[in-house]
Order: C-alpha cells, then sequence, then structure tokens
C-alpha cells in the first residue's frame, strides 16, 4: 500500500500557502564546516546581523541563576519584563506586546490584521518576512517601488487603498540599511492616521534603532501615545546580543495591544529569554560597546568598499549591503575560504552582498577573502 499522502497534503493547503519562497536563512556554521571539509573554528559568519560580541554576560548570569525552574512554564504575560520596558519606554505595561524575537511580533500583526481580501503595503526591498507573513495569511502584497534602495514613503501612502489594514516599514530597513528620518515618518503617521482613521495600522520596525547614531533617534514610544493606528516593534536580537533566545516587544495602544494578545501563543517568550532581556535591558555598558565597535567595524567595511571600488548603500544598522557585480559567484568564493555573508537575490538585488559587521579581525578576514575573490576572476 502506498502510504505516501504528500500530494494529498499539499492540496489541503491554499495556493497562497504553497506559493510562499520560505525564509532563507543565513547558512549556519557547522553546514559550511561538513559542506566544503572546513574548520568550524576558522569560519567567520557575518551572515545574520548578529551582535559579534555575543551573549552579554549578565544576561549570561540571569539565565544561569533560573535554570532550576525550567521545569515550569513561563510566565505567559512576562510581567518582569514588561515592567522593566515600560520604565525603560515610559508606556503603561498593558502598552507592550511580548514576541519569540520581533519576527514573532509582525506575524501577530499580520494574523490579527489580515485575511484574504485584505492587503498589506510595503516597499521593494523591505525586511522580507513582511512579504512572507502578508502571503501566508492570503492577504494581497502592494509592493512599493524603492527609492534609493529604501522606502518612498509618499508613494507608499499613494498605495494604501480600501482594502488596506497594514503597512510595514523597516527604520533602520534590512538588507539595504536605509533609514528615514523622524520628520518623514512622523508626517506619515500623521497622514495615514488622518486619511484612513483606525483603518490602516502601521507597524514601524525597529530592529536596528539601538545602532543609530544618538543625534538620529527619535522617541517612538511618543508616536505610540499619540497616533491609536500605530505599532512600534523592537527586538533583543541585535544590539542586546540575544537572538538565539528570540525575544523582541512590541508597543502600541490598547485596541491594537488586544488584537494581537488574542492571537498570541501563551508562552511565545520563553524563561530564559525573559530574564536575559531584564538583564540586557539594564546593561548600559554593553549596549554601549555593542554600538561602538558596531560603528568602527562599519567604517572598516566602507573604506575597504572603496578601496575596492565597490558599490554600497550607506547604512544604519549593523550590516552593509556591497555591489559585487557576480553576486553569486563572490559568496561561493568566500564559502570556499570560510566566509559566510547574505546573497540577497530573492530581496531582488542580485548583484548584492549583504555583508553583518563583526569583531575587527573578522571584519579583516572578510576584506582579505574579498579582495582575493575580486582580483581572482
Ligand atoms: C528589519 C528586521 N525586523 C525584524 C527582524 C526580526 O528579528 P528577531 O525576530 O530576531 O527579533 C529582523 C531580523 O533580521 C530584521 O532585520
Amino acid at each position: 500500500m502506498n502510504r505516501d499522502d504528500s500530494k494529498n497534503a499539499a492540496a489541503a493547503a491554499p495556493d497562497y500557502v504553497l506559493a510562499i519562497a520560505p525564509y532563507q536563512a543565513g547558512k549556519p556554521i557547522d553546514e559550511l564546516a561538513r559542506e566544503f571539509k572546513l574548520d568550524p573554528a576558522g569560519i567567520v559568519k557575518l551572515a545574520s546581523n548578529e551582535n559579534p560580541l555575543g551573549l552579554p554576560e549578565s544576561a549570561r548570569r540571569a539565565i544561569t541563576d533560573i535554570v532550576n525552574g525550567l521545569g515550569r512554564y513561563p510566565d505567559p504575560n512576562g510581567f518582569d519584563l514588561k515592567a522593566a520596558l515600560s520604565a525603560r519606554y515610559g508606556v503603561p505595561a498593558d502598552w507592550i506586546t511580548l514576541g519569540n524575537g520581533s519576527n514573532d511580533l509582525l506575524e501577530l500583526a499580520s494574523l490579527a490584521l489580515l485575511a484574504p481580501g485584505a492587503a498589506a503595503v510595503y516597499a521593494q526591498h523591505a525586511f522580507a518576512v513582511y512579504r512572507l507573513a502578508t502571503q501566508a495569511r492570503g492577504a494581497r502584497h502592494i509592493v512599493v517601488p524603492a527609492r534609493d534602495y529604501g522606502h518612498d514613503l509618499d508613494r507608499m501612502y499613494d498605495a494604501i487603498d480600501a482594502d488596506t489594514r497594514l503597512v510595514f516599514i523597516a527604520n533602520p530597513n534590512n538588507p539595504t540599511g536605509t533609514f528615514l528620518p523622524a520628520g518623514q515618518i512622523e508626517a506619515f503617521l500623521a497622514r495615514v492616521h488622518d486619511g484612513w482613521g483606525g483603518r490602516v495600522t502601521v507597524l514601524l520596525d525597529e530592529a536596528y534603532n539601538e545602532y543609530l547614531d544618538p543625534e538620529l533617534r527619535f522617541d517612538s514610544a511618543r508616536w505610540v501615545e499619540q497616533y491609536s493606528n500605530l505599532i512600534v516593534s523592537r527586538t533583543f536580537s541585535k544590539a542586546y546580543g540575544l537572538a538565539g533566545l528570540r525575544v523582541g516587544f512590541a508597543m502600541a495602544q490598547p485596541r491594537l495591544t488586544d488584537v494581537l494578545n488574542r492571537v498570541r501563543q501563551p508562552f511565545n517568550v520563553n524563561s530564559l529569554a525573559q530574564v536575559a532581556a531584564i538583564a540586557a535591558l539594564g546593561d548600559a555598558a554593553f549596549l554601549q560597546q555593542s554600538y561602538e565597535l558596531n560603528k568602527a567595524g562599519k567604517q572598516t567595511l566602507v573604506d575597504g568598499f572603496t578601496r575596492l571600488g565597490l558599490e554600497f548603500v550607506p547604512s544604519y544598522g549593523n550590516f552593509v549591503l556591497v555591489r559585487v557585480g557576480d553576486a553569486a559567484r563572490v559568496n561561493l568564493e568566500l564559502l570556499k575560504k570560510g566566509v559566510i555573508v547574505r546573497p540577497v537575490a530573492g530581496d531582488g538585488l542580485p548583484e548584492w552582498l549583504r555583508v553583518s559587521i563583526g569583531l575587527a579581525e573578522e571584519n579583516a578576514r572578510f576584506l582579505d577573502a574579498l579582495t582575493a575573490t575580486l582580483g581572482s576572476p
């Protein structure tokens, strides 16, 4: 008897699910080591915008302290972490939703607000998960052409139609690293709020906020107070160094927070992530060190690209997008040399690679490998 019912299982999924091209994550170090028979210890991974400093010591201690309690479920409401976030950002704790990474919050927003017949607006070359989250709900994509590799907010506003329920904005954006100053975001929020009221929600994704220079930072929590149709999402995966633990949060007024919570899994943020996030939030020294290392590393990469005569997009995140021409070939050569970066052809950028900023020695390894690769066609 043929027990292979995979065809029937596929037939049971809606067409819009079957049309999804799954998210391409950065190649894990062990996978590359197996494929190319390399020593994992010698591999440099600059492919997932992780913090090269790794887990902060403060978070490691907090995790160790609670290991014996892991037989119990986590706090489903994340009381202590929300209290810490509330104190930090000056919004009430019940305006905060915790997520299994900020990715979870993007999913929750699309789950709560999108459905077949609805539409989401986002920019060309914007973070890939906006496309996936929209597609998984069977909603329509309204993809607005990029301007200088970033979001064109005027065209995004004009693209909103009667079906639109959600607008995604990444600021800074991944993979391009572009940034919209506060004035432009604020003007957009006011236009959407006045033009569409609560019918259109704006999700402002600030995963890389902590890498911005101080003069560019703005208090997006105040916009949450002002605009009832705004969700701001942040993550502990980047500058806070907790990517493997999966924790992020959203700030929004109660109406939106309520709908996010209706579709949230009760225990979506595990206990280790909750205590580590509290510790990292209080670790100003680690955050500052992360910011400074990133700033210096960005300069090193930019200088290297300039030396090699390569075009790059000025970045406001912890990565730089660089145009190398035959990106598939260059990527393969880098992999053979034990350097993992991120090809971005799937984001509509076939000639480009995205390189996460690493430790000084990792950046140097990458630039050496790139120089050798470009010098040998
Ligand atoms: C713009 C943007 N938003 C959200 C995320 C999600 O990150 P996490 O789920 O680790 O918080 C990322 C991760 O790369 C990102 O680049």
